[in-house]
């Protein structure tokens, strides 16, 4: 069993990032069998596919590996890095390059939604990105990818390319890539805006109090649930009486995802009562949760040296693993090296 899986760098890191993906790496590295092997890394070649800011860029990508390592992935065990230090990423897209086909990555959803209207003005690499996708895990051989909805037709393409690279250039008894399973978490919690509850909690949203964020201090999220969008009625008994409230149950499932309960649950116990008595209930154990983390984080940020460290030492562990694949990749395509 091998895990593989990408998260691109962002800053302004909330709870809606550690609930959904963050959270559910650490679980993979938890639980994966003792011969099995998790690589977890940072997708900075994807992130100069839109606009971007090279100084902002660099920021995030020392964010969010202090993230990953206060929100619990260790260093030691899972094999933690960023692409631009493993050149063989860039160097098995353009490989496979050979036999992606424009078709395909006309078909991709996330190229659609992201180029709109405008496809001529996008870049090369927004329409490439699924090929650089599919070269971060068969590089690596990955058997499982976990991923968010959004991605699973990345991974599909990443299968497809797999398979017709297999069939065009290997035999069936020694096939150059493992095609990948992907793996979407069932319980990934969606998390909302706490000013709207039905738009997804996000780092770009003006509104500070919109989110809960990893660096935040126990006054500051006691403070931002004490405010966070509500309605006059008591909390119903089931999760079917939420239907219409979107913000009652954002709340709800906030709780749940860091109780480890369902949201019925969580209601059988708190339904009849007001927002008087959940939220500061919620707001202590989201303290709870997040304050051992958060203090981990922003150690972390402190210590530049420290990430780098882990990331130069992850990139080497990365660079050694991908090179029999790699080079299987020359040899099958004829390349002479
Ligand atoms: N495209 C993914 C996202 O935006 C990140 C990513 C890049 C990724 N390469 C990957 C995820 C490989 C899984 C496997 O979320």
């Amino acid at each position: 069993m091998r895990v593989v899986s990408g998260i691109q760098p962002t800053g302004n890191l909330h709870l809606g990032n550690y609930l959904g993906a963050i959270r559910n790496w650490v679980r993979m590295q938890d639980q994966i069998p003792e011969d099995g092997q998790c690589l977890f890394f940072l997708a900075d070649l994807h992130a100069i596919s839109m606009p971007h800011s090279p100084d902002e860029l660099r920021r995030a990508t020392l964010e969010m590996t202090a993230a990953l390592v206060a929100c619990g992935i260790d260093p030691a065990r899972s094999v933690l890095f960023n692409q631009a230090q493993v050149p063989a990423h860039a160097e098995l897209q353009w490989l496979l390059g050979g036999t992606a086909r424009m078709g395909w990555l006309n078909r991709m959803t996330q190229w659609k939604d992201k180029a709109g209207k405008n496809r001529e003005g996008q870049s090369v690499a927004l329409f490439t990105y699924p090929v650089l996708q599919a070269a971060d895990v068969l590089l690596y051989q990955a058997t499982h990818v976990p991923v968010g909805d959004d991605q699973k037709q990345h991974l599909e393409l990443a299968r497809d390319i797999a398979q017709k690279f297999n069939n065009d250039f290997a035999s069936e008894e020694a096939p150059v890539f493992t095609l990948p399973e992907p793996i979407t978490p069932p319980d990934a919690a969606r998390i909302m805006s706490l000013r709207d509850g039905s738009k997804k909690m996000s780092k770009s949203d003006p509104s500070e109090m919109s989110r809960i964020e990893l660096a935040d201090d126990a006054d500051t999220i006691m403070q931002k649930i004490k405010k966070a969008k509500t309605d006059p009625e008591p909390l119903p008994s089931e999760v079917a009486g939420l239907e219409s409230r979107p913000e009652a149950l954002n709340l709800v499932t906030i709780y749940g995802a860091l109780s480890g309960e369902n949201p019925d649950a969580v209601l059988s116990r708190f339904g009849g009562q007001g927002f008087g008595a959940f939220k500061p209930a919620l707001g202590e154990l989201l303290v709870e949760t997040l304050a051992p983390i958060s203090a981990r984080f922003r150690d972390l940020l402190e210590d530049h040296e420290a990430l780098d460290a882990i990331l130069a030492r992850g990139a080497a562990r990365a660079r050694e693993i991908g090179v029999p694949t790699l080079d299987a990749t020359y040899r099958a395509l004829g390349l002479v090296r």
